[in-house]
């Protein structure tokens, strides 16, 4: 396996503590946020590659970073092997992040029509030349995120595979990393996590192994960890509103941080929302600024408020 940041994460011998993709949700600033608070690694949210054959310039803006963000991981969609080589050929290029990524996770049905996401691990055949067009077009390195397992259909048409069986498929190819989101395609994003499927997992996977569903806390995390044997952890909701949740895993203790604590992440949040992207971050934050305030005593009212900013100023006029 070469010598990419995966590898070095592992070797410095603490658990690997990944912000996971999120389409809507973790753009530049919440990853900023992200990996100020603690995280190791960021991933972008999912990226069609199919945009970026046809339309690269919306996708492209989607994907940007800034070099605080390093290691930063583009995430890429879809089930064309062509359209990946040139995807992959325009994030190597015009992007420069430190990997890629590629979704076989998703469960949402506009990414299922198109045969991507979840859906493609019932393709292993189809699933690893897609891996195999990333591979090809890149020095950076690859990794995948799957789900512990994918049904669907009825009768002769019914299609099942687990992460194993995927994983056995995808051998001899050279994976940088496998995040294993532990709850299968029809489970979605609620219910039991399968932490048995990602421990076993483990001998298939020469590179870096994450586990990823329902980190909310310390216990959760190091319940995970311990369970699965993984390298380390990918954490998507659980740190809506607490991009601090990296720092408290790191050191193994809850920061209770005051309101007045919470607001002033908040509004550095908002700052960086604004410089970044303008009016348009702060649109986008709105829902941010609920999570942060989320279990405030009149938090209702306030974000009554927060769902209504349209710049830096009303944020700050609110939350001073
Ligand atoms: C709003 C939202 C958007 C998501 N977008 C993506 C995505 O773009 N790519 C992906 O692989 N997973 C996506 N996921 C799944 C998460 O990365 C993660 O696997 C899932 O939420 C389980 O982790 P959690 O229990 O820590 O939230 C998304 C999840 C949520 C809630």
């Amino acid at each position: 396996m070469q010598n990419n940041f995966w590898q070095q994460l592992k070797e410095a011998g603490q658990p690997i503590l990944a912000l996971a993709p999120m389409a809507g949700v973790s753009d530049a600033p919440f990853r900023q946020m992200c990996k100020k608070y603690g995280a190791d690694v960021v991933y972008s949210e999912m990226a069609s590659a199919t945009a970026l054959n046809y339309q690269p310039a919306k996708t492209l803006d989607l994907v940007r970073f800034d070099e605080v963000e390093r290691p930063y991981v583009v995430q890429l969609f879809g089930a064309n092997p062509e359209h990946f080589v040139k995807a992959t050929k325009i994030i190597t290029e015009q992007v420069r992040p430190d990997g890629i990524d590629i979704n076989f996770g998703c469960p949402v049905p506009k990414v299922q029509k198109q045969g991507a996401g979840a859906i493609l691990m019932g393709n292993p055949k189809l699933a690893r030349e897609v891996v195999e067009a990333v591979l090809d077009n890149t020095d950076l390195p690859v990794s995948i995120k799957i789900r512990a397992r994918m049904e669907k259909g009825e009768g002769d048409a019914k299609k099942r595979i687990d992460a194993l069986e995927f994983l056995e498929a995808m051998q001899g190819l050279e994976l940088a990393a496998v995040m294993i989101h532990g709850r299968s395609m029809a489970q979605g994003h609620t219910g039991k996590v399968d932490h048995v499927i990602i421990s076993q997992a483990r001998p298939l996977v020469q590179g870096v192994l994450l586990a990823n569903g329902g980190i909310v806390d310390i216990v959760s995390a190091r319940t995970l960890l311990e369970e699965t044997k993984a390298d380390g952890l990918g954490i998507a909701r659980g740190a809506m509103g607490r991009p601090y949740l990296f720092e408290e895993i790191r050191n193994g203790e809850a920061a209770v941080k005051s309101k007045a604590e919470i607001f002033a992440i908040a509004l550095e949040h908002a700052e960086l929302a604004d410089k970044i992207l303008g009016k348009q971050g702060i649109l986008e934050l709105r829902k941010h600024l609920c999570w942060y305030v989320a279990g405030f005593p009149g938090a209702a009212e306030l974000r009554k408020e927060l769902v209504k900013v349209e710049s830096f100023d009303d944020v700050k006029n609110i939350l001073k």
